[in-house]
């Protein structure tokens, strides 16, 4: 799906208010502090989020299943980073048990249909105690949205977005929020922390119309959560 419009997302998710202003700088926060640590990066993209791990002192392995966003990636980051082909749906089988500290999953999980797989193998990747940090599109908004379809089933969707002139379609699952717990508790994931992020306050001279939906509305959520021991 993205490789077809790798380019345009990498400059449309730059300085774009819901990435640049409101998940990237909220997936930060809840990451803390990255200096040394082994991070698994899941749908890396073309490196916006890297860029900031690694500056923070993190050794990042990037993850995508669009070989033009591994390119754009890598282009970007040099050696700074690595970064592989792979799908989230398959095991993972380049990363070794207890290999990682941290898993960063910045808005990429609502694009699989069965996270029980991709769970189990971040829980296997994952130190004892390592954490998985992870954005989704927010449930009450993609419900909304979406033509308010039956709350709890997990659905998918398709929307439209436009990266700069481009409208592109998109097509990703929308799922209830009990079904997000329930899916990291059975994965053995203690859920730590819930977050309905503001946008930085930059974002309110920068693009007033933005600061005000992203300020009022649900759009992303954010979880972090504890591999148990
Ligand atoms: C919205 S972008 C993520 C944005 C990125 N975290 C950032 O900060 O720029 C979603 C990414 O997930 C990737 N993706 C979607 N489904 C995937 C899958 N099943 N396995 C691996 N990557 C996937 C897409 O190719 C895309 O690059």
């Amino acid at each position: 799906m993205y490789g077809r419009f790798a380019e345009a997302y990498a400059r449309h998710s730059e300085d774009s208010p819901a990435n640049a202003y409101y998940d990237r700088s909220a997936v930060l926060e809840l990451a803390g502090d990255v200096a040394g640590k082994r991070v698994l990066e899941l749908g890396s993209a073309a490196g916006a989020l890297t860029e900031q791990l690694v500056y923070r002192g993190a050794h990042v392995l990037g993850l995508d299943r669009e070989p033009e966003m591994v390119r754009l990636a890598r282009l970007r980051l040099g050696q700074r980073a690595r970064f592989e082909v792979a799908d989230l749906a398959e095991p993972l089988t380049t990363v070794p048990t207890g290999s990682i500290d941290l898993v960063v999953a910045s808005l990429v999980l609502h694009y699989l249909a069965d996270w029980a797989p991709v769970l189990a193998e971040l829980h296997r990747c994952l130190v004892p105690g390592g954490a998985l940090v992870l954005s989704v599109h927010h449930p009450a908004a993609d419900w909304q949205w979406a033509g308010r379809p039956v709350y709890l089933d997990t659905t998918l969707v398709t929307e439209t977005w436009h990266l700069g002139d481009q409208p592109v379609e998109v097509s990703f699952y929308r799922r209830p929020l009990s079904q997000i717990f329930r899916l990291l508790r059975q994965a053995g994931f203690t859920i730590e922390q819930l977050e309905e992020p503001r946008p930085l306050p930059a974002l309110e001279a920068a693009n007033p119309k933005a600061y005000k939906t992203l300020s009022s509305e649900p759009v992303f959520l954010l979880v972090r959560a504890v591999a148990a021991r």
